[in-house]
């Protein structure tokens, strides 16, 4: 299912085309006749984005993303239309990319809303409908390397969608965390795995709790990217929310249609791993470690269940009101965990709350920081590059209240309204560094196409850390 992206410097008369034009300015070498050329004028001046034009031994196709005064938002239409110029040609096993727009368009956009639509999920089917497209080959003044670095980033965020779209009855803790080892034999980072006994002897109590109703046991892995050259002199650290399945435990989600798809609650651990993977392969000269707890959450005779207290890995106790909020219990001991490397700054991923859905949709990813203003305005930055867009929430210290417990330090529940931002309060109490918590709980899963973002799983995250952290100072 790998897309190669590929410089090709002669273009053959059977090669089919897509053409970045903003008029007809430069079309005049591709051999157009007057009427044709006439025809695309026109079609350019009813601003049709994609013009076909069928000769006798190939396709060429005219490409003019919709304008708009907002740089962002025009790299963003460039992606989209990748996405939609996709259909049409992708029963083609390879095509070739010409900009003739003097860089007004940007290339790399474009392939990467390409790329990143010839994607689809078909390991369970017997019968498969494959991809075609294999190769997206560039005529342009682009270097290998960068072609080289969007086709790694767009195979990250592909992994990131296959690992979340892979059901529960598929991928158990332990395998998520065997496929964080794969991926990083592959690209070069190196993968230490917990099991439970170590978890046990650590006293993860959070981790330990939630998969008590489990009848597997937990993983804790570690994954460092550390290149020879880095440049930050303390790590970057990931946290990714890896529940494979979220049942609600003993405070039981509603079954009409909010348990289909708790597969995606694995996400964050997900995203985690698409990066360091995209950052590897790049050979990014930054020193990053992610941490992955992961287990299921499952109602059984010995789940933990609402009303106890449980004493967390750095000795905090927890009165556990809603075995549903089960995400911070586990991100909480992998936050406190973070601290022993000194890190520089620690951001965590996660499907962590409905409220945070509910109030930003798929469109982006809520945002929350303590320490971090500088990095959380540089990450908002990357999000706009990327469009994987923070939008970011009040983190006063009013909603600190609305987690006090009255018989342990904290509970694991908030009031009735901010869901989203207590959830991110109660894992701030665990944190002591810069930090950066991303609630994507609304825009990694999406139920119909979401332009290139494809169906099911989108993986939503991965570029927004790669650039973040290749372009960190
Ligand atoms: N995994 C869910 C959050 C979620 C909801 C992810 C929708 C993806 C889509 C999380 O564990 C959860 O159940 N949160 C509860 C917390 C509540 C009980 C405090 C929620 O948001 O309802
Ligand atoms: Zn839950
Ligand atoms: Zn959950």
């Amino acid at each position: 299912m790998k897309t190669f992206i590929k410089n090709k410097n002669t273009i053959s008369e059977k090669d089919n085309l897509l053409i970045l034009a903003k008029n007809t300015d430069n079309l005049s070498n591709l051999n157009l006749q007057k009427k044709e050329i006439n025809y695309i004028k026109d079609q350019l001046k009813k601003d049709v984005e994609i013009i076909t034009i069928n000769q006798y031994s190939r396709e060429l196709i005219i490409l003019k993303p919709k304008d708009n005064h907002d740089h962002y938002l025009f790299l963003e239409e460039t992606r989209c239309l990748g996405f939609k110029v996709y259909d049409q040609i992708k029963k083609n096993s390879y095509i070739v990319i010409k900009n003739l727009s003097d860089g007004s368009i940007n290339t790399e956009a474009f392939l990467e809303g390409l790329a990143l639509s010839n994607y689809n999920f078909n390991e369970y089917k017997t019968k498969k409908d494959d991809i075609k497209l294999h190769t997206i080959f560039v005529n342009s003044s682009l270097e290998d390397e960068k072609l080289y670095e969007i086709e790694k980033i767009v195979e990250a965020v592909k992994l990131t969608r296959d690992l979340v779209n892979t059901p529960f009855s598929h991928l158990k803790a332990i395998d998520l965390a065997n496929e964080a080892q794969k991926a990083g034999k592959e690209s070069g980072f190196k993968t230490t795995i917990f099991t439970k006994n170590k978890i046990e002897s650590l006293k993860m109590g959070g981790l330990l709790a939630v998969n008590q109703g489990s009848i597997d046991e937990p993983t804790f892995s570690i994954l460092e990217w550390k290149p020879k050259n880095y440049t930050n002199k303390k790590p970057i650290i990931l946290v990714g929310k890896g529940i494979v399945y979220d049942t609600g435990g003993l405070s039981l989600k509603p079954t009409a249609n909010s348990m289909d798809i708790m597969k995606v609650d694995m996400a964050g651990a997900g995203t985690v791993i698409g990066a360091m993977h995209a950052l590897a392969n790049t050979n990014v000269q930054k020193h990053v470690i992610g941490l992955i707890p992961a287990t299921d959450n499952r109602p059984s005779g010995n789940a933990y269940a609402p009303g106890d207290v449980v004493t967390m890995y750095d000795k905090t106790t927890v009165e556990v009101l809603n075995t549903d909020a089960e995400g911070r219990m586990i991100l909480a001991d992998a936050l406190s965990y973070a601290q022993k490397y000194d890190p520089e700054l620690v951001i965590d991923l996660a499907t962590l709350t409905g409220s945070a859905a509910n109030t930003i949709g798929h469109f982006g990813i809520v945002s929350m920081q303590e320490n971090a203003r500088k990095e959380h305005d540089l990450l908002a930055q990357s999000g706009n590059n990327t469009h994987e867009r923070l939008a970011e929430m009040p983190f006063w210290k009013d909603y600190d209240a609305l987690i006090k417990s009255d018989i342990a330090d904290i509970k694991n529940l908030g009031g009735p309204f901010g869901g989203a931002i207590t959830a991110g309060k109660f894992l701030a109490h665990f944190i002591k560094y810069p930090w950066i918590h991303l609630d994507i709980a609304g825009p990694a899963w999406v139920s119909s196409k979401y332009q290139y973002r494809s169906k099911g799983a989108t993986g939503m995250g991965v570029r927004l850390l790669y650039d973040f952290i290749k372009n960190k100072k």
